[in-house]
């Protein structure tokens, strides 16, 4: 019987290609719906398509708009607990979240609860609230899957493993690791965007660019692989080539190679357990003269020590981190913040925000509201 998915976030890079491996192995896989934001036009297109059951998106007033352009059938939700009612239902065997950011919180939670699989690639969800996430999961018995490339490669290599040593992190180094003399503080938002591998949304483009990325990837392998901080490594790799790499007791390391395609981790996830076949490029060796690696900078890059700082306090910090780190790229994409001033805001909403330790959903959504209430503080007075 084919597997019955939801896409969250169906008309960004994750969602659209999802929808490319749903088409490739199309009798695999049926889309029962789809939500995304804005581009209502496209998400009409897509439930076309695939025939789904029903849409959604969180904006009110385009709603109207998305109901006209769809096919016979499928049904616009209505609000938010809709959404959930559809995302929990008995016809869904899996969530894909690709929703940027942590919107898609509440509907993973709700689908977890309900004891759907997820594949994950929203990194932010599991950055503000891992703890919770992973022990959903683990109660409800269902499994997180990372998309992420590089958490999809670690995935790989402990399949069947005993627990590592250490994880080692690839990183591509963004679109200035080659650029010592470039003053950070002049970089616009165009020339952070121009990704040297991977051609991603506008927030992962800007996350790659000032390695906070790399910083969320450390927090989110914490949660995903129950890993101590000082067990998880970065490497910059800039042939992104090899996605990750894991060590042993024993010494042994198991790295997972390919091409830069994430159509080969959302397959992987997709029909895991199973491996089916793919189109994507095939390695030829031939053509690959050199991988190289080299330490990152954290005098230029601090992203990633933020990000172990915050993993070291724990508690509310990680949650002030990814808040933080949202606020300032969005001011950055919007020409009011520095490139630079966006590791300035992440260090002073860390260096402001009062310990503590969320429990509860409510918890973490009100520590991410008071970072962010913080960040747009430190912003402003930052800003250009
Ligand atoms: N791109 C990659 O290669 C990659 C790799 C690893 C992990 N990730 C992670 O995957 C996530 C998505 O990245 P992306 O590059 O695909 O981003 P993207 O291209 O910007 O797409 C984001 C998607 O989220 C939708 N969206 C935004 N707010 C929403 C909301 N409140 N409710 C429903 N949908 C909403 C957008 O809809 P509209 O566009 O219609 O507004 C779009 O479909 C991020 O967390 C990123 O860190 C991405």
């Amino acid at each position: 019987m084919a597997k019955r998915i939801v896409i969250l976030g169906s008309t960004g890079s994750i969602g659209e290609n999802a929808l490319a491996v749903v088409r490739h192995l199309a009798d695999r896989f049926r889309v029962t719906g789809l939500a995304a934001g804005q581009r209502v036009a496209r998400l009409a297109e897509q439930a076309r398509e695939f025939g789904c059951d029903w849409v959604f998106t969180p904006h009110a007033e385009r709603r109207d708009e998305l109901a006209g352009a769809l096919p016979a059938g499928c049904r616009s939700l209505a609000d938010a607990e809709e959404l959930l009612a559809a995302v929990t239902a008995a016809d869904v065997d899996m969530v894909l979240c690709a929703i940027v950011g942590t919107s898609g919180l509440a509907p993973v939670l709700a689908a977890i609860r309900a004891g759907k699989d997820i594949a994950l690639a929203s990194k932010e969800i599991l950055v503000m609230a891992g703890e919770i996430v992973m022990a959903e999961a683990r109660r409800h018995g269902v499994r997180i899957l990372p998309v992420d490339s590089e958490h999809c490669a670690i995935f790989q290599c402990l399949d069947g493993q005993p627990p590592p040593d250490r994880i080692i992190i690839t990183a591509s180094g963004g679109p200035f690791r080659d650029q010592p003399e470039l003053d950070l503080a002049t970089v616009t938002p165009e020339m952070a965007l121009a990704h040297p591998t991977w051609n991603m949304g506008a927030k992962i483009s800007i996350d790659s660019a000032t390695l906070m990325n790399k910083g969320l990837e450390v927090i989110e392998a914490r949660w995903l692989f129950g890993l101590a901080p000082d067990q998880i490594e970065a490497v910059v790799h800039p042939q992104s080539i090899i996605h990750s790499m894991v060590e042993f007791a024993d010494g042994s390391i198991l790295a997972q190679m390919g091409y830069p395609n994430m159509q080969l981790p959302i397959q992987y996830c997709l029909t895991y357990p199973e491996r089916m076949p793919s189109p994507v490029k095939r390695m030829d060796f031939a053509q690959l003269h050199t991988l190289t690696f080299v330490p990152p900078d954290p005098a230029r890059f601090p992203a990633l020590r933020l990000a172990h700082e915050a993993l070291r306090a724990g508690g509310v910090q990680p949650c002030a981190f990814n808040a933080a780190n949202e606020v300032a790229v969005a001011r950055f994409l919007d020409r009011r913040l520095a490139f630079s001033g966006i590791w300035r805001v992440v260090e002073d909403v860390l260096a402001a925000t009062v310990p503590g330790h969320p429990e509860t959903l409510d918890e973490i959504l009100l520590a991410d509201r008071q970072a962010r209430a913080l960040a747009a503080q430190v912003a402003d007075r930052l800003a250009r």
